[in-house]
């Protein structure tokens, strides 16, 4: 018997916790683990929201069986393809053959290209609707929060969301599944590093998404991953829009590439100078020490960047180059930028960390700071220029 957890009456989260894994998409930490979420429906008829990735538990399906206490599964509601959570769709339908799939044609294109023609689908169109019994699901397409097939139901007897990875966050959480068991202050992070990274880049089409259900009374949020939110879904939702607006704080990120401290000398003076100047959120960063995945989530939340680089033959440090691209790709708007760096026989941090801030668009506070060889006293008016005029940007 396991121990279901009931959004509602006839709402189960029949998620799963994946704590061994250590690279989601094999390529973001996952420190403390990652949940993937699915949901029944036990109603007149029975549905299932999205299942789990392939493996993460083995119990799901038992856990999936024992929720429905001997009831055929009617429906399986697919929001999202990514493998995440459509990797127990074969195992789905091999327990329960007569399953009706319900998709959309960008849905049914995915699913087959991984699971082959498979029997009993059901298209739905943008806004059509599926009755239930008591609940009645309405399908909202998100095309791109995260891939083009994406979308979410809306139960427009209760105002549930099934929100697919939108509103979702890495982590495994310890022992609350919904947002009023929890101190959310814990996770926001690394709810903002799973947005900046996975989702981030169709901040777009977020705000696209956000207007479509704008007029919709919602109750309650049931994302493919993270907290379920039964108390509180204004506040992420509130996030989210804010995120995808790219406001953030009035704070400063420092990151730098240093080999041997030169460059890492200078962005500590710089940090000192801006905190000096009365700006009291900073945090400074070793792109060498830190992942990337964290360093775009600072970036979302803080308007001031400055990134120094020791130049690296004759071109950025590669793993600031990284950064860099990744920003390129990520797309995030509206931010303050300061560049800085060192060379010992030929430039080529500072000159590519210009381009870059050529290419993404930012606002440059002040011109770039670059010295040869070690910083010393005599050799930091340009920092200083550059730290006064974020810290003057930062407390406007
Ligand atoms: Fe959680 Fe885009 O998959």
């Amino acid at each position: 018997m396991y121990c279901g957890q009931k959004l509602s009456e006839r709402i189960y989260w029949t998620g799963v916790y994946d704590r061994r894994k250590h690279l989601f998409e094999n390529m973001w930490p996952l420190p403390e683990g990652v949940s993937y979420n699915s949901y029944l429906i036990k109603d007149e008829k029975c549905a299932l929201m999205d299942t789990v990735e392939s493996g993460s538990d083995r119990s799901y399906l038992d856990w999936l069986a024992d929720t429905l206490e001997g009831r055929p599964l009617d429906y399986l509601v697919i929001h999202h393809m990514e493998l995440d959570h459509s990797g127990e769709i074969e195992n789905l339908i091999r327990q329960y053959p007569d399953v009706r799939i319900v998709g959309n044609a960008k849905t049914f294109r995915v699913l087959e290209a991984y699971f082959g023609k498979l029997p009993n689908l059901v298209e739905v169109k943008d806004g059509d609707t599926l009755s239930l019994g008591y609940h009645n699901l309405k399908f909202v397409f998100t095309p791109w929060v995260h891939w083009p097939e994406t979308m979410m139901s809306y139960d427009t007897t209760d105002g549930v969301l099934f929100s697919g990875d939108a509103f979702g966050m890495f982590g495994a959480t310890d022992g609350g599944v919904f947002d009023d068991q929890v101190d959310f202050a814990r996770y926001e992070s690394e709810m903002r590093r799973y947005y900046s990274n996975i989702v981030g880049k169709y901040s777009g089409m977020v705000q696209k998404a956000l207007a479509k259900l704008s007029s919709a009374r919602i109750g309650a949020i049931c994302p493919l991953h993270g907290l379920v939110w039964r108390s509180d879904p204004a506040r992420v939702i509130g996030l989210y829009d804010r995120w995808s607006r790219y406001e953030a704080d009035d704070a400063a990120v420092v990151i730098y590439a240093s080999m041997y401290g030169n460059t890492a000398q200078m962005a500590d003076h710089v940090a000192r100078r801006i905190a000096e100047a009365g700006v009291r959120d900073i945090r400074v960063y070793d792109v060498s020490k830190t992942h990337v995945s964290y360093l775009i989530s600072e970036i979302w939340r803080c308007r001031g960047v400055l990134l120094g680089s020791c130049a690296y033959n004759t071109q950025m440090f590669p793993l600031m180059e990284n950064l860099t691209r990744d920003l390129l790709h990520a797309g995030p708007k509206d931010r303050l930028l300061g560049v800085f760096g060192t060379y010992s026989w030929n430039g080529g941090g500072v000159k590519n960390l210009n381009a870059f801030a050529e290419q993404i668009g930012w606002e440059t506070v002040a011109p770039s700071a670059e010295i040869l060889g070690r910083p010393t006293c005599e050799k930091y008016a340009a920092c200083d220029a550059l730290a006064d005029a974020m810290a003057c940007r930062l407390k406007k």
